[in-house]
């Protein structure tokens, strides 16, 4: 009769899938207070944004795996911690409808609304929006962080004209702060030029010291610059905190319908509602004649927007300005707030504000029922 043991028990326990987040409970790190007496389990799953029937089926799935790997299991009791929702449908939980109460509630208590700048290609401008909305944002008096989420290309830093690391007080580190705006990045800890290899558990562990470590205090928004695609920063992001939305960028070539159904999807299997597309790089207008050229084509941004049934936020036109603006260290609507260029992006920064006011009174809304 062979012994119950850690190993074998998360061995079972890791063919043990999150339906929503296709990764096995043990690598997201779900799996606590593990205890072997004997031939008697016992541990609990920590799910972000768990309800009673993804609960039951974790329940059953993690038993089955474990009475198959260890057959000599007698008794296995499964918990889950407090902080997930009740499994009843008693009080209600403080997590704004069709937002996830994602795992650690704790992470960034002071931080009111926090968006997530995606896309499914590289290249198309997500930090460029980032950087420009979140100036937009602390120009309307907000106060802003950003987080660099990209740690395989953390490009914040050169954008946002700070490229010394942040120093430190009482243990956390203090953020870098540039155009009114705080922020924090891989790239600030990594030297330049080096070449960035991450695993999954090694993501999640660089995004969450970036959010855990940083002494952000109040904020009213949190943008998040994230990596191209829908791999692992992603998914820790969403697991990490209580997204309040995300935001998709494409450019109106680029716009593969499929690319932004796929982000789409991501988000909404982690239960991330989406603020909607922006489209970037949109038409040039030449400074001297003032023609329009549709460079990368245009519209797909919006059809995209429409097809997915999500709101199209607006278009950032291609224009050099802007481009010298990410490439010196100083953001178009800060160097120069009155542009057309700036506009644009304060028109898409007064519709995050609109989003995140929404979700804020349903979140009121739903403590006061
Ligand atoms: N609207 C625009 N007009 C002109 N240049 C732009 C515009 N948006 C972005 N760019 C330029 O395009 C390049 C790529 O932009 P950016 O780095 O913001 O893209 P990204 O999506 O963050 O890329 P990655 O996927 O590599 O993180 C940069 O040189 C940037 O200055
Ligand atoms: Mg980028």
């Amino acid at each position: 009769m062979s012994e119950v043991t850690e190993t074998l028990v998360l061995k079972a326990l890791s063919q043990v899938l999150d339906p929503r987040l296709s990764r096995d409970i043990v690598s997201l790190n779900q799996v606590k207070n593990l205890q072997i007496e004997g031939c008697n389990v016992s541990l609990q799953i920590g799910l972000p944004a768990a309800d009673r029937k993804l609960k039951d089926e974790i329940t059953r799935l993690a038993e089955e795996a474990l009475r198959l790997v260890i057959p000599e299991i007698e008794d296995i009791r499964i918990g889950f911690p407090e902080q997930s929702p009740p499994q009843t449908q008693s009080p209600p939980s403080q997590t704004p409808p069709g937002q996830n109460p994602a795992a650690d509630e704790k992470l960034l208590p002071n931080v009111q609304s926090i968006i997530a700048i995606s896309s499914g290609k590289g290249g198309v401008g997500k930090t460029t929006v980032s950087v420009n909305l979140a100036i937009a944002l602390a120009q309307s008096g907000a106060s802003v962080g950003l987080v660099d989420a990209d740690i395989y290309g953390p490009n914040v830093p050169l954008m946002m004209g700070e490229l010394k690391p942040p120093g430190q007080k009482d243990g956390k580190i203090v953020p870098a702060e540039n155009h009114g705006v705080k922020f924090i990045s891989m790239g600030f800890f990594v030297p330049e030029g080096s070449p960035m290899i991450w695993r999954g558990p090694m993501v999640h562990g660089a995004i969450q010291q970036l959010l855990r470590d940083v002494d952000w205090g109040e904020l009213d928004f949190m943008l998040v610059d994230l990596p191209p695609g829908t791999g692992d920063a992603q998914l820790s992001i969403a697991q990490l905190v209580p997204l309040t939305g995300a935001v998709i960028v494409t450019t109106p070539q680029a716009v593969s319908l499929l690319d932004s159904k796929k982000g789409l999807a991501m988000f909404q299997k982690v239960s991330v509602p989406l603020v909607g597309i922006i489209e970037n790089m949109s038409t040039f207008v030449c400074p001297h004649c003032s023609e329009e050229t549709q460079i990368f084509s245009h519209g797909g941004g919006k059809s995209a927007a429409e097809s997915l049934k999500v709101p199209f936020l607006g278009e950032i036109p291609i224009d050099t300005a802007i481009r010298i603006g990410g490439d010196t260290g100083t953001p178009i609507t800060s160097a120069d707030p009155a542009s057309p260029q700036s506009k644009a992006f304060v028109e898409i920064s007064k519709k995050l504000i609109d989003f995140a006011a929404e979700k804020k009174s349903e979140q009121t809304l739903k403590i006061i029922q």
